[in-house]
């Protein structure tokens, strides 16, 4: 074998997730009852391959993206075109019987688990019901296994007896947390899930989720508008601007040279001294971000680049190869 097939191989058996041209489009409809006029692009051919163990950061403002890829990639929404790849097998139109049991091993943390717990049901049945579902555990141990999710996620035991309501938002993300973690899944995709929640919870959530992967070996595919969740967290990071990833490089790496002139104004963009403290969402300096209805020709990025020249709006680059990928015909030295 030859070196360089060495260790496309050895990198292949680390691949946990690969996706390969992605696109999930939305029907864009003026009214309830019209015919679509064409078609919101919320992904739009996305490439990329998920490590076992690392977080990957996916980082942009609302609406570029972020949460349509999540959801595609656990099948919550449908792929127009592309694969997705998971340890290996084409998930990207498997069966729902099929699917079911894939998703055992891929789990999402939403940015309000309120909206998916029934109010109606005690935390401890909630937490218990896909354990018994997957046959995790035998109904008799459920019991003990939902204390000990409890106390993996920080909860006191008495949390099971409780009702959402009762609960407080940080509380909740834990039981959220648990709840994704129950089946002990190989990918989490984590979509936001600090949004909701006061600063001061934010860094023990961070915590948390990062104690998890230690003990239990998860991969993470962390999804957020802020720069400084996204580096704590991050392995590498993922850059994306209006259905497609501009910059994917290691975090250290893209924090001290980011190459594409999106990535470097969204770490100028708040005037703050600690860059850590940036929020995607912040960067509006150069006017909003054009609709991913009618994404501009050419480069997306060129209607709000200060270093657009003529060919940027006519001809789209493509994403280089390597540990530093970037889509500029201009990059940032
Ligand atoms: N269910 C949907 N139907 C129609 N358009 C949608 C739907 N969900 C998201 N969109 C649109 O797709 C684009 C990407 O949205 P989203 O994936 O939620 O971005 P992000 O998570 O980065 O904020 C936005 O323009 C959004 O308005
Ligand atoms: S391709 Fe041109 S417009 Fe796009 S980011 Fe690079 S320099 Fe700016
Ligand atoms: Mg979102």
């Amino acid at each position: 074998m030859t070196l360089q097939a060495e260790i496309i191989s050895r990198q292949t058996k680390n691949e946990l997730l690969r996706v390969e041209h992605l696109k999930t489009y939305y029907p864009l409809q003026k009214g309830l009852f019209s015919r679509p006029t064409g078609h919101i692009k919320a992904v739009d051919d996305v490439s990329l391959t998920l490590y076992k163990g690392e977080t990957l950061g996916l980082v942009g403002e609302s609406g570029c993206g972020k949460s349509t890829m999540g959801r595609s990639i656990i099948r919550l929404e449908q792929p127009n075109s592309g694969r997705i790849l998971f340890e290996g097998e084409d998930i990207t139109h498997m069966t729902v019987k099929k699917l079911n049991v894939v998703r055992t091993q891929l789990q999402m943390i939403f940015q309000d688990p309120f909206a998916s717990l029934n109010p109606r049901i005690r935390i401890c049945d909630a937490l218990a019901e896909p354990l018994v579902v997957h046959k995790r555990v035998r109904r008799s141990e459920a019991a003990r296994e939902v204390e000990a999710l409890l106390q993996m996620v920080g909860l006191p035991r008495s949390t099971g007896e409780r009702y959402p309501h009762e609960l407080s938002g940080g509380q909740r993300q834990r039981i959220g947390i648990a709840r994704a973690i129950a089946l002990r899944p190989k990918l989490i995709i984590c979509d936001e899930p600090l949004s909701a929640l006061d600063v001061s919870i934010q860094a023990q959530m961070m915590n948390l989720l990062q104690d998890l992967q230690e003990e239990l070996q998860f991969t993470y595919l962390f999804i957020t508008h802020g720069m400084g969740a996204v580096k704590q967290m991050s392995t590498r990071i993922a850059v994306m601007y209006l259905g497609k990833i501009v910059e994917l490089a290691p975090t250290q790496q893209l924090f001290r040279q980011p190459k594409h002139p999106y990535t470097q104004l969204l770490l100028r963009a708040v005037p703050s001294p600690d860059p850590t403290l940036r929020s995607a969402n912040e960067y509006i300096h150069a006017g909003d971000m054009p609709s991913s209805g009618e994404p501009p020709q050419g480069c997306r990025f060129h209607t709000r680049c200060p270093y657009a020249q003529a060919n940027c709006g006519v001809v789209e680059p493509a994403l280089t190869e390597g540990e530093h990928a970037v889509s500029c015909h201009y990059p940032l030295a």
